[in-house]
């Protein structure tokens, strides 16, 4: 992904959750419902999450009993992660670190009990990327490790139009989002066990999304 979309994606948005508070709301989002019930019949006790936003998900995880580091590009986002974490007096099992995804991740290999990522894979990553993403969370996770993330597909209303990045990355209202065909999904596989490929859809659009689910080998 060439520079200067990443450094506009990541200014669009520490505008937006600056302009936005909470923009996603309070409630948890039902793939994370649905990772904290995986997450603990795997036996995890710690989870990474990726593109965490202002946190209505790492504040489950935390409130579920699970230790959570929380992982964005925006540090706007994050203090309202923090802001939250503090009200809920959960803050001691949450932290945070201003991280862009494309950098390797800051934590040691076989560290990590779980990864959760809704709708961050989606961004404006290209193909390449997202490959050495998922790479760098196979190393960060234990081994029986488990990474439930979620992606807009090439079924969204979305897909194909807009301003064309290339790499099936399109941008409406300023946002650029990768949308994911399927053999991406298998390809990113390589080396886990594929548990689950779910389709599902959030929000007015809607948008349309797949829920991945795969497991490293013990
Ligand atoms: C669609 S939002 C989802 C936020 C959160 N997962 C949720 O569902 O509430 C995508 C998030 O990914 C973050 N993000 C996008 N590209 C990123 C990158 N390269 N590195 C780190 N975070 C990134 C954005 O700041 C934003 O918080």
């Amino acid at each position: 992904m060439d520079d200067e979309l990443a450094e506009s994606q990541r200014a669009h948005w520490q505008d937006t959750y600056s302009a936005h508070p909470g923009m996603y709301g309070e409630e948890p989002s039902a793939p994370a419902v649905h990772a904290a019930g995986v997450f603990r019949a795997a036996g995890a006790r710690d989870v990474l999450e990726l593109g965490a936003g202002h946190g209505r998900d790492a504040l489950h995880f935390a409130r579920e009993g699970f230790t959570v580091q929380a992982l964005d590009f925006s540090s706007s986002g994050l203090q309202q992660l923090r802001d939250a974490a503090r009200a809920q007096q959960v803050e001691q099992r949450v932290t945070t670190a201003v991280h862009d995804v494309r950098h390797p991740l800051p934590s040691a290999d076989a560290s990590v009990d779980a990864v959760f990522a809704h709708m961050l894979l989606c961004m404006a990553l290209s193909t390449e990327e997202i490959h050495a993403l998922v790479g760098e969370i196979h190393r960060v996770l234990r081994p029986g490790g488990v990474l439930v993330y979620t992606v807009r597909h090439t079924g969204d209303a979305h897909h194909g139009t807009g301003v064309a990045h290339g790499d099936d990355i399109f941008e409406h209202d300023g946002f650029a989002v990768h949308f994911f065909p399927r053999g991406l999904v298998d390809s990113l596989a390589d080396g886990w066990t594929l548990d689950e490929v779910h389709a599902f859809e959030e929000g007015d659009l809607p948008r349309r999304l797949w829920r991945v689910t795969q497991t490293l080998p013990r």
